[in-house]
């Protein structure tokens, strides 16, 4: 058996004169100029329906960039049949064999197929460069090569066998098909979700995200590339409930792999538990959604580095993470310079269209975002429990643009320091410092989320005592760090309560929820 070690894929920096740059540069007008069809793919066949949606630039909503193909009931049906079918094979396949398709489709994606992931990336969920390589190029490579490292890891772990008896464990699949419901903020996630229970052997029925189908499309091309066999993952992009009630209602329904919001995955569940006595086998539902994440900073922290992990933990990526920092807890003491370090930062901060290489953000992803954004701004100017201390402003003439914004609550159970946003507005409660005990409370009681947080403090006890008091508050906890930008085999990536089932994106920990094991006995 081969084993292989992974190591993260470098970023690279788009510098003047890279050759990186130019060929990114060339494939952002190739993509710009041109109004593609996106199909469905079921059992390999590429098909075009005449029921499309369009597919815009967020950052020019007036700029189609492709028609995107909307499956029928019919097609779903057909994805299940073909995602059954080729399961029989599939999962026939050795281990080995598997784990070269995907490194191969790392290696494709890292030399070749990069900015062409990127451009679509860039232009179809506008983020800038940076955000694109990160993403498009850097996690997507990392979760492919981790992920096979980690199942060959989980396939040498077998157990004791004994004189005259062998014991081993086979790693089979799930019965059935997975369904892989894949959000826009992330081309990495899509893809991930996508391709993890396939590595284990399963097979997928894949339902894209549409603002993100330019890029998951391309991606779905490099697999068939790369030697994914037809029918183990079906792209069936289509309008969500037409999509998953065909999808749902299967007999071989075998588990759920899902990103987006906390109220479309309480409504799989309970859709699920509709058709439970249908199914063949309890459905692993594997998920991770909303959050509400927190920075809390004691008296003893580096304001500098604070101010600095809000603004990165707060904007990049327009916000749309489910780890930005949403609502911090800072120390009347810290907070005059804290404030004023952010506002020259925000003061810096260049937002437009992302094919101008030194903006730092792009547009948010949609009409429907940019009015729930807009709505939480807006209902902050005429709240005297909100002040704005930056940004607020919104534009959607061109494109769907909201400045980094900054809102100090008085009230630390406000709306904006409970709910989602999902964008670049942070909001932050500013306590004296003698409530430091109470404080620590709110931050782990008034959201229903616990994804990521973090602490700065300089002082070992107080990190030491925050350690344990927000032990459930985060699934990712970070210590005088942002709270985002976790790092495929770095920071395993998921959270509990309201923010899903914590199954760690990109490690063993989710592989095992792809595998149903065998134990087999044989005695001589
Ligand atoms: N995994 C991404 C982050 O940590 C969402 O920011």
């Amino acid at each position: 058996n081969s084993s292989h070690i992974a190591v993260n894929e470098p970023v690279l920096s788009y510098l003047p004169g890279s050759a990186e740059r130019t060929q990114l540069q060339a494939a952002l007008e190739q993509q710009h100029a041109q109004c593609v069809d996106l199909p469905l793919v079921i059992a390999g066949r590429h098909q075009q329906r005449s029921d499309t949606v369009e597919v815009v630039s967020p950052h020019a909503h007036q700029h189609r960039l492709a028609r995107l193909s909307q499956a029928t009931p019919a097609d779903v049906e057909q994805a299940v049949q073909a995602a059954c079918a080729a399961q029989r094979d599939w999962s026939q396949w050795s281990l080995d064999a598997r784990c070269e398709v995907f490194l191969k489709a790392a290696d494709l994606l890292a030399g070749p197929w990069r900015q062409k992931l990127n451009a679509a990336t860039m232009l179809g969920q506008s983020k800038t460069v940076q955000q694109a390589e990160i993403d498009a190029a850097c996690e997507l490579i990392d979760f492919l090569r981790f992920n096979v490292q980690f199942a060959q890891e989980l396939a040498a772990q077998q157990p004791l066998s004994s004189p005259g008896v062998r014991n081993r464990m086979d790693c089979r699949p799930l019965e059935g098909f997975v369904y892989a419901i894949t959000p826009f903020n992330f081309t990495a996630i899509g893809g991930n979700l996508a391709t993890a229970p396939v590595l284990m052997g399963n097979t997928v029925v894949w339902k894209p995200s549409a603002t993100a189908s330019l890029s998951n499309y391309l991606f779905m091309e490099l697999l068939e590339e790369a030697g994914l066999p037809p029918g183990v993952i079906n792209f069936v992009p289509g309008d969500p409930q037409v999509v998953s009630g065909a999808v749902l209602s299967s007999p071989h329904l075998a588990g759920i792999h899902f990103t987006g919001s906390t109220a479309v995955f309480d409504s799989l569940w309970q859709q699920t538990a509709q058709h439970l006595p249908h199914y063949r086998a309890y459905p692993r539902l594997v998920g991770e959604t909303g959050g509400k994440d927190f920075v809390l900073a004691h008296p003893s922290a580096d304001a500098a580095a604070l101010a600095a992990a809000l603004v990165r933990g707060a904007f990049e990526f327009q916000g749309q993470k489910c780890s930005a920092a949403s609502r911090a807890y800072i120390p009347s003491s810290l907070w005059p310079q804290v404030k004023e370090r952010m506002l020259a930062m925000l003061a810096e901060i260049r937002m437009g269209d992302v094919r101008d290489f030194s903006n730092f953000m792009g547009a948010v992803i949609d009409r429907k975002a940019f009015q729930r954004i807009k709505g939480y701004i807006d209902a902050a100017r005429t709240d005297s429990r909100c002040q704005l201390v930056a940004g607020g402003t919104a534009d959607d003439s061109e494109g769907f643009f909201v400045a980094p914004t900054v809102i100090q609550v008085s009230d630390p159970q406000h709306a904006l320091m409970r709910e989602e946003i999902f964008g670049p507005v942070l909001a932050v409660y500013v306590f004296d410092d003698g409530q430091w005990d109470a404080v620590v409370q709110l931050v782990d009681q008034t959201s229903p989320y616990a994804l990521t947080g973090a602490v700065f403090a300089r002082d070992r006890q107080v990190l030491a005592q925050l350690g344990q008091a927000l032990r459930f508050a985060a699934g990712n906890f970070y210590i005088n760090d942002k709270p985002t930008g976790a790092v495929v085999g770095q920071q395993p990536f998921g959270g509990a309560r309201r923010s899903g089932t914590n199954d760690k994106a990109g490690s063993a920990w989710n592989l095992l929820r792809w595998v149903s094991p065998r134990t087999v006995k044989e005695t001589h």
